[in-house]
């Protein structure tokens, strides 16, 4: 029996979910099972077409694709086209890709793949809007005991109060479907939680990104294009202001790490919630508690520089 941990990825490329695939590929001890893509940065069927693209472009027609949910449980779509790009990466070109996605729907996927498995055998990496891995446990509550870890990015739990990149409160990923991130805070019996402030402690600066292009390998260069698209963009955005920093953060990367090198991280244990008041301005936004409830381990620190470091590495051994 091989000894890799095998994954499943929900997510939805855009740019830093790019580098989340690339660093899952390069890992050698991760055996990716499958990829899903849900509505998120982008609508759903992008995303997936962006998934095959990368995959193509890392030699890595091997893993199958999967097309999720084209919309969220209750709330109405939105996406983050603004700063991902029209195509959610950046415009960059990956190329048309020459392998087809799997007719199977993702969350149908999801659950023959976690019934069938044995008990804690396959790790989840939800780096997108949660409406797949809902969805997943609603059809089929016995799968969230099934799972051997779920790492989420997603919410923001600034000790001075949230600090959200979509709205003043709230990250990207808990906006898009509160509905959803709310079911599986819930029902999962463990989470480790990746927020925002994480990966905002691992930004993708100038010197960073001349250090990825240096590597010259095209995973590599096509990274550091990547970031920077997304830094000039965020530099001159009016919207940046809640988050107010240069460069990239690394969101969905940090999740990947977490998987692969948990030393690296540190947090907490409690509880999350999640607004789903749509009238609310706080719509969307994660709160903590450190009750009797303790399914989330919410990390608040990476150490950042020998988590930039892994990436590194990792894209170079990339073609
Ligand atoms: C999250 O939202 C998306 O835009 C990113 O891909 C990441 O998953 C950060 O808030
Ligand atoms: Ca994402």
């Amino acid at each position: 029996m091989s000894s890799k941990t095998k994954i499943i990825i929900d997510t939805d490329p855009g740019i830093d979910d790019a580098l989340a695939l690339f660093m899952a590929m390069a890992d050698p001890n991760t055996d990716i099972v499958g990829i899903t893509a849900v509505n998120g940065n982008v609508d759903v069927n992008k995303a997936e077409y962006n998934i095959r693209r990368l995959c193509e472009f890392a030699w890595h027609t091997d893993i199958p694709v999967y097309k999720g949910c084209d919309k969220p449980l209750k709330r109405s779509k939105i996406n983050a086209e603004w700063i991902h790009g029209n195509d959610g990466l950046a415009g960059f070109d990956f190329g048309t890709p020459s392998y087809q996605g799997e007719e199977e729907n993702a969350v149908d996927f999801i659950i023959k793949s976690l019934m069938k498995s044995s008990e804690k055998e396959i790790s989840i990496l939800a780096i997108g809007p949660l409406t797949n891995i809902a969805t997943v446990f609603l059809k089929e509550p016995k799968t969230a005991s099934k799972i051997r870890e779920l790492i989420i990015m997603g919410g923001a739990f600034c000790e001075d109060g949230p600090r959200g990149n979509a709205t003043p409160y709230a990250e990207f990923n808990m906006l898009a479907d509160p509905h959803a991130a709310e079911i599986v805070f819930n029902m999962a019996p463990q989470i480790s939680v990746i927020p925002m402030e994480v990966g905002m402690q691992a930004v993708a600066d100038k010197d960073f990104i001349e250090k990825m292009r240096d590597i010259n390998t095209r995973c590599a260069c096509a990274g550091a294009d990547l970031l920077e698209t997304a830094a000039k963009i965020l530099k001159d955005c009016p919207g940046n202001e809640p988050v107010n920093q240069i460069g990239t953060s690394l969101y969905d990367p940090c999740a990947v790490g977490c998987l692969i090198r948990p030393a690296l991280f540190s947090g907490r244990y409690g509880s999350v919630q999640v607004n789903t008041d749509a009238n609310s301005e706080k719509f969307g936004m994660t709160s903590f508690e450190e009750g009797s409830k303790r399914n989330c381990l919410v990390m608040h620190k990476v150490d950042r520089e020998s988590f930039k470091k892994m990436l590194l590495d990792y894209l170079a051994a990339l073609p």
